[in-house]
């Protein structure tokens, strides 16, 4: 249990009649108490922070791995049994083709395309939710496909250039950038109105920069970059919360008729790097 730091006042009241030598003296150790007060406080904040920080990160790793887990069934289960089902219904109507059905093979044909068209946003969903690339191929490779299926998805044009090449960063950090590009890109489709979107990676030492930009419309971003003010944006909110539980920094740069930049700076943690050459990511 720690002492507390009696009041300054009271302490020094009772020599305050006593001689000078002694009353400075009492006041130096009132401050060196109050500083290592202090310091004890400012490390307990830090300490608090830091376990904060981890349950944050665990809470957003199950997120993540539901997705994976999700994402794994709906490829595996429904894209499966909608296989099955088109395989299927390809075998009834090359038999009514055989038969001269024109009528039963028009309508099969018809329900093949439906059931074709599932399949293939079940697939999409599916990568979205948590895309196999990212883990098997990594950082550069999964941003390049993101951007070209929401370009074809929303028929924006999309570009996206990396400097990391096929360098591997911690699961976790891969993740994070992943998720901040789709929730910028999907701003970009949903709000900007732009006609181009670009993706851009880079890795200047141990830093690692991500500038997501459009020349839509833009809009007041003065709101959003103020942390208390950020109220329901809780798209860019999370973005923010999630970089910076890295350590990380997002900045949105934006005004009406200039289009929209955001930008993140986030650490690549040395120790992370050693975990991802061990583990493949
Ligand atoms: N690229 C962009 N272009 C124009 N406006 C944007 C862009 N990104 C964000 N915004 C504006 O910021 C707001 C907050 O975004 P966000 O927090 O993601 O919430 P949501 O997308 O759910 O509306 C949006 O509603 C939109 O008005
Ligand atoms: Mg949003």
């Amino acid at each position: 249990m720690e002492t507390p730091v009696p009041p300054l006042a009271s302490a020094l009241g009772a020599i305050s009649d006593a001689n000078p030598e002694d009353y400075r003296e009492a006041v130096l150790r009132q401050v060196r108490a109050l500083t290592e007060d202090n310091q004890r406080l400012f490390q307990s904040a830090l300490r608090s922070e830091k376990r904060f920080r981890m349950l944050a990160k665990a809470v957003w790793k199950i997120q993540e791995d539901e997705r994976r887990r999700l994402a794994r069934d709906l490829h595996d289960d429904i894209g499966q049994t909608l296989t099955a089902l088109a395989n299927q219904l390809q075998r009834i109507a090359d038999d009514a083709h055989a038969h001269d059905n024109v009528g039963l093979k028009n309508r099969l044909a018809d329900a093949l395309e439906i059931t074709r068209g599932a399949l293939r946003d079940t697939r999409e969903l599916s990568r979205l939710l948590r895309p196999t690339l990212l883990d098997d191929l990594g950082l550069e490779a999964a941003l390049q496909w993101l951007a070209r299926t929401l370009s074809e998805r929303s028929g924006l044009a999309m570009e996206c250039s990396s400097t990391l090449g096929e360098q591997r960063l911690s699961a976790d950090l891969e993740t994070l950038v992943f998720r901040i590009t789709q929730e910028a890109l999907t701003n970009v489709i949903r709000h900007s109105g732009a006609s181009e979107a670009q993706v851009r990676l880079m890795r200047v030492g141990n830093l690692l920069r991500l500038q997501v930009s459009d020349d839509g419309q833009g809009f007041d971003a003065a709101e959003l970059n103020n942390p208390d003010k950020a109220g329901d944006s809780i798209g860019v909110r999370g973005m923010r919360d999630r970089a910076e539980l890295f350590g990380g920094r997002l900045e949105i740069k934006s005004a009406l008729g200039m289009g929209t930049r955001v930008t993140l700076v986030v650490p690549v943690d040395p120790e992370d790097e050693l975990q991802a050459a061990k583990t493949g990511g």
